[in-house]
Parts: C-alpha cells; sequence; structure tokens
C-alpha cells in the first residue's frame, strides 16, 4: 500500500533546464521543494534528467518517492520536436499510454502524483481529438499510473466545454497567469466551483508591471521582502499552486519562505485588482 505525498503548496518547475536538470531538481529538493513540475516533451524540459537528480537524492537520503509530489505532462504532435515520446502514426491513446510509460522509465517510479494535458489541439475549443487524449488520461488514473489529472493552457471555453463531454473533469488547472487578465480570474473561479487547483506559471516573468509596481514595492519594503514574494505570496492567498522555476538557490530559498508572509486581506484584494 502507497503511502502518498500531498498536493504541496509550491511546485518546482524544470522547464528549459537542459544538462543542469538533474543538479537543479536535486538543489531543489535540498532546499525543501516536495513538488516537482516536468513533461516529456524534450524540446522544452529533460525528463531523464529530473529523473536523474531525483535518483540522486533518494541515494543521498533527502527525500523519499512517497513524499515527493511528481507532476508530468501529455504533449501532442504539435508541441514536441523530433525528440518524441511515442510513435507518431499510432492513434491518440496509444500515444498517452506510451507518453506516460517513457515518463515512469524517465523518472524511476511506477506511478506519477499528476498527469496533465499540456494544452488541448485548438485554441479555440476543446475538440474530439482531446477527448481521445482525456479519456486515454482518465484510463491511466484508473490503472494507478496516475492518483491526479490535469489540463494547461485551458480558456474558460475549453473547460466549460470538456466539462459538458466528461464526468471525470481534472484535478489541477495549470495556466500562464497574468496580472491585466485578472491574474486569469475567470478561470479561477471555475476552479473554484468545482474544487480544481489552480496552478499558476510565469506569475513573475509575465507580470513585469507588477513586480516594478509602487503598491507591490511598498509592501515588499514594509515585510522586508522582495516583490517577487510578494506576488507568490499573493497567488497562494487567492488559493493558487504557484510554480517557479528558479535557478538560483537564493530565489529557491525566498520562494519557498514567502509562504510564511503576511499579507492583508486589503492588500491581496489590492494586488487583485491591480492591472486588471
Ligand atoms: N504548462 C505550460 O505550458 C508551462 C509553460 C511554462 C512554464 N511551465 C512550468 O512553470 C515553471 C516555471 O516557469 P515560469 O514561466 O514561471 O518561469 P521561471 O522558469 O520560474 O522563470 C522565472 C524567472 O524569474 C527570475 N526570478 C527573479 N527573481 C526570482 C525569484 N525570487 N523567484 C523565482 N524566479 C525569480 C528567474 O531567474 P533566476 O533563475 O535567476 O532566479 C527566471 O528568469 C516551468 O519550469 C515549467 O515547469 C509550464
Amino acid at each position: 500500500m502507497n503511502d502518498f505525498a500531498p498536493v504541496p503548496d509550491f511546485l518546482y518547475g524544470t522547464a528549459w533546464k537542459e544538462d543542469r536538470t538533474p543538479s537543479l531538481t536535486g538543489l531543489a529538493l535540498r532546499m525543501g521543494f516536495r513538488g516537482i513540475d516536468t513533461a516529456n516533451q524534450r524540446r522544452h524540459y529533460f525528463e531523464a534528467g529530473v529523473g536523474q537528480g531525483l535518483a540522486a537524492a533518494y541515494s543521498a537520503g533527502v527525500v523519499t518517492r512517497a513524499a515527493l509530489f511528481l507532476q508530468t505532462k501529455f504533449t501532442s504532435r504539435s508541441g514536441q520536436d523530433h525528440r518524441l515520446p511515442y510513435e507518431p502514426s499510432a492513434d491518440l491513446s496509444t500515444q498517452v499510454a506510451q507518453s506516460l510509460a517513457s515518463s515512469l522509465e524517465h523518472l524511476g517510479t511506477d506511478y506519477v502524483d499528476s498527469y496533465v494535458l499540456h494544452g488541448p489541439a485548438s485554441g479555440y475549443g476543446w475538440t474530439d481529438a482531446d477527448d481521445e487524449v482525456w479519456a486515454a488520461m482518465v484510463k491511466e488514473r484508473e490503472a494507478g499510473r496516475t492518483r491526479f489529472l490535469g489540463v494547461s493552457n485551458v480558456s474558460l471555453r475549453h473547460l466549460q466545454q470538456m466539462a459538458a463531454a466528461h464526468a471525470d473533469g481534472p484535478d489541477f488547472v495549470q495556466n500562464r497567469c497574468y496580472a491585466r487578465l485578472g491574474w486569469d480570474r475567470a478561470v479561477r473561479a471555475f476552479c473554484k466551483e468545482r474544487e480544481i487547483i489552480y496552478q499558476g506559471f510565469s506569475l513573475l516573468t509575465a507580470n513585469p508591471e507588477v513586480l516594478r509596481h509602487p503598491l507591490v514595492a511598498g509592501l515588499a519594503a514594509r515585510g522586508k521582502a522582495t516583490p517577487a514574494q510578494i506576488v507568490f505570496r499573493f497567488a497562494q492567498a487567492v488559493g493558487m499552486l504557484p510554480l517557479t522555476g528558479t535557478s538560483d538557490p537564493e530565489h529557491m530559498e525566498q520562494d519557498l519562505a514567502s509562504r510564511g508572509l503576511a499579507l492583508s486581506a486589503e492588500s491581496v484584494q489590492a494586488i487583485e485588482s491591480l492591472a486588471g
């Protein structure tokens, strides 16, 4: 019987790290992250390198598999380069099965905690192809190869159409979070209604105007914190599960420490409507 990790309150993202992926994954674990986000998409992630970092951390006694929350993704053909984790001629259900089997091998485990559809096939709406992929992902959950399921890069329309087509909805939504779109307010409201956990990425890089805004700078100065920490604390205060992909140990420490910052309800409200 497996002893599973809780859903963490911060995820360490492993995109764009190439050869530094094993060492940065290991560093993040030593610094205290217990949630790791990756994807079987060699174009932006080196998932096997994440596995190497995990293996080194396990043997050094930093963490056990059971204490970790591992999340990876199924990326369709259009999001991949030539380094595919499945046969491109196979049907989509087979591609999902092949991609997850390859992820489990890369990560040296027999289950992931969360399996995420990296993006729907079309930006305009949920399609039959997405139905097929999602049904295959649900089967993987039923087979015990993932505990939870998620979708990424989705609009409210995608989510509504998906909900109309599937009784089994996502446990997670992972989106780029722009302050100028009310921090993805409509999607967050949908998630809240259905008890879906909203994972926000690019909280810093998508929102430079927030980081230099006098309100945020003032809160940071008064709280002896950085503007980045205020943004992460805000994200958690409104119920988001934030991601950070920092390569800097000091930023790792600061990002995790943001959980302990005090931020009043008024400040949260002010940041919520700062840009949109
Ligand atoms: N689902 C998707 O399609 C998708 C797309 C993009 C990303 N993601 C996931 O989200 C993760 C995070 O990506 P991201 O787009 O949010 O960007 P990120 O990789 O977290 O980059 C953040 C940038 O901000 C800088 N930074 C400055 N101060 C920082 C601080 N205190 N804490 C953290 N960073 C600080 C970082 O530089 P330093 O390294 O010097 O700190 C870095 O250049 C990715 O690794 C990936 O797992 C998912």
